[in-house]
């Protein structure tokens, strides 16, 4: 039974959320794929790799992280001394259940020459065990700067992976991790709505299986998607990722119309993300009060997991190439 007091009735929460968000010092985080009403509060809204660096730079006591858990342990593993809490620990990602740290520890035994470049949709044992951690928008800046011959590891997602080796040529052994909303996309009615409106560019998250990808006329991270829906030509775009991002453009661009590639029952609904959604305002005002559920991270266990973390950041922006690897494939102490 929860020992928390429970929220007063008449709780006008955008407006506690307001006082609370003054009284903590704290900065609201919300990835593209939170709900309307929790983008529209929060102080920043972004991508992955976006979020993780806001979440490094931040002067805040407190972040409020309205996202999944990866992320909030993103934030925790990069601002230690900053309180992180997250509105639903249950926020989970079907990525990061597939990959076991043991079993991925004991992938990694079986390739000792390979280095591991890991999707930041992962836990924090995982980053620990990796060498390189990647987000949608920066794979693929940082898969060029790694010699053609180095074997490499790529994981847990296997959609994203195998995007990057048909685009990059490259063989990189694939975990075979999924999204369960991406590879809930349906085939047969995305082509039934292209053949709707045939003017209609499709954008596609690279989480996406490859029958949806081959369709696409831009595949990109959330923000690729969405800067790309504040650019086209045309008045109608296919989106094919979590609908919720279309918040967004709509917000952008009022008078066009953005559609979310169908599921299997066509109907795009089916497509939103139930561990994101499980956040809401309720949850948000209630930790931001209580200042839990919190994000705790065994200190050597953040350290090892950082390293993995502070390469992306490096590589990402160009500050480092692959120096402090030595030679990559020798496995980091
Ligand atoms: P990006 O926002 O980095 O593209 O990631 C998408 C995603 O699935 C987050 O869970
Ligand atoms: Fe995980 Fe997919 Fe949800 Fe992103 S959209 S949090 S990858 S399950």
């Amino acid at each position: 039974m929860s020992l928390l007091t429970p929220m007063p009735t008449g709780t006008d929460l955008r407006a506690e959320i307001e006082r609370l968000r003054k009284e903590r010092n704290a900065v609201i985080l919300a990835h593209y794929y939170q709900k309307p009403e929790l983008q529209d509060l929060a102080d920043f809204v972004g991508d992955s790799l976006e979020l993780s660096r806001k979440a490094a730079d931040t002067d805040a006591e407190v972040i409020a992280f309205c996202g999944v858990k990866f992320m909030a342990e993103t934030a925790k593993i990069l601002s230690p001394d900053k309180i992180v809490v997250l509105p639903d620990m249950e926020a989970g990602c079907s990525l990061e259940d597939s990959c076991p740290p043991e079993k991925f520890a004991a992938f990694r035994a079986q390739h000792p020459d390979h280095i591991a470049l890991t999707y930041i949709n992962c836990s924090t044992e995982v980053k620990a065990l990796s060498d390189i951690i990647v987000t949608s928008s920066s794979a693929e800046t940082i898969l060029s700067q790694i010699p053609r011959d180095q074997p490499v590891i790529f994981g847990p997602d296997r959609h994203l992976g195998g995007y990057l080796n048909r685009k990059f040529d490259r063989e990189m052994l694939l975990w075979p991790g999924v999204c369960i909303v991406h590879e809930a996309f349906s085939e047969r009615e995305l082509l039934k709505l292209k053949e709707q409106h045939p003017d209609a560019p499709v954008a596609a998250h690279p989480e996406c299986p490859p029958h949806i990808v081959d369709h696409a006329d831009i595949v990109g991270s959330t923000s690729a998607i969405l800067q790309y829906a504040k650019t086209f030509a045309g008045d109608t775009l296919i989106v094919a990722t979590e609908p919720h991002i279309i918040h967004q453009m709509q917000k952008a661009l009022p008078h066009k119309n953005f559609i979310g590639a169908p599921g299997a029952d066509g109907n795009c609904n089916c497509n939103i993300c139930p561990y994101m959604a499980l956040n809401n305002l309720e949850k948000l005002y209630l930790c931001l009060r209580d200042l839990t559920p919190r994000v705790e991270i065994e200190e050597g266990l953040r350290i090892k997991a950082k390293r993995s973390l502070d390469r992306m950041l490096d590589m990402a922006s160009g500050t480092i190439g692959l120096g402090d690897l030595g030679r990559v494939g020798v496995p980091l102490p």
